[in-house]
């Protein structure tokens, strides 16, 4: 783990009670710095760590982002990583979506800011980005070991700090002009992940899609987007019940999944 931080682990364990049965136990390592919080999460959970580990760093040095890009990640902001052990491959990859959920809803208790989601896994506001959602699974033969979500909110830094990003990009500081308190952000998304990770253990996944229309940034709106190398222009029209983006293309229709599209932007 090639980590500077790890010195400053703090474990603690979280027993979240609704109703009168526990429902989840949250195992929270705390970092300084990390390569990234994914990786860290995927290397406990291929040694065994269990369902409600997460993994949650000061910054990270190599932050990554959907298809092999780079999240840059300064002192300040969120950067967390949750393992899983779903128990089911069927619907696994509508666990982006309860992550982006959770980070959405868990950033307005806890910061006041009502990020959107822009399909299929970025927080928006405005159109800037403030954060986005990754999700890895590992599967042994046939049957899928575990699942890390990973959830990036650009916190307490200003946006100059991203760079080449900035201006597409929204910090919690900025937004709120002042600064959010870190450990609430952080407990508010994972006490609306265990919410919404329940309900897709219940198999309620059209609740959550649901939920998600109506969060969605990008309906009815022009977009852009990269599919197999192509850039291609269109018109958002539905979220599916699957969690598939349906856009109408000059005239056509077409069904994008996640996991296919490197990126999508709104014109
Ligand atoms: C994206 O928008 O492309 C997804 C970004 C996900 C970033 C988070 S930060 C915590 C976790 N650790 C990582 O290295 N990436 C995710």
């Amino acid at each position: 783990m090639s980590s500077t931080g790890e010195s400053t682990i703090i474990v603690f364990v979280v027993e979240s009670k609704r109703g009168r049965s526990v429902t989840l136990s949250w195992l929270v390592r705390e970092y300084g710095e990390v390569s990234s919080t994914q990786e860290v999460a995927e290397k406990l959970a291929s040694g065994g760590a269990k369902e409600g580990t997460v993994v949650l760093a000061e910054r990270q040095n190599s932050g990554r982002g959907r298809m092999e890009r780079r999240w840059i990640s300064p002192k300040g902001g969120l950067y967390l990583s949750i393992v899983l052990r779903p128990g089911r491959v069927e619907g696994v990859h509508l666990l982006t979506l309860v992550g982006a959920l959770a980070a959405a809803e868990g950033t307005r208790k806890a910061a006041g800011v009502s990020p959107k989601i822009r399909w299929p896994n970025d927080l928006v506001v405005g159109g800037r980005k403030l954060g986005g959602v990754i999700a890895t699974a590992s599967t042994r033969g046939e049957s899928l070991e575990f699942v890390v979500v990973g959830i990036g909110v650009n916190g307490n830094f200003r946006t100059d700090e991203l760079g080449d990003l900035s201006s597409a990009s929204a910090t919690l500081m900025e937004l709120a002009q002042a600064p959010v308190d870190l450990p609430s952000l952080r407990s508010r998304i994972l006490e609306e992940f265990e919410v919404r990770y329940e309900g897709w253990g219940r198999g309620e996944e059209l609740k959550l899609i649901r939920l998600a229309r109506s969060l969605l940034s990008t309906s009815g709106k022009k977009v852009e987007f990269a599919l197999r190398g192509t850039v291609t222009r269109g018109i958002a029209e539905k979220l599916e019940d699957d969690g598939s983006l349906v856009v109408k293309v000059r005239g056509k229709r077409l069904r994008l999944r996640a996991e296919e599209v490197e990126w999508l932007r709104e014109l």
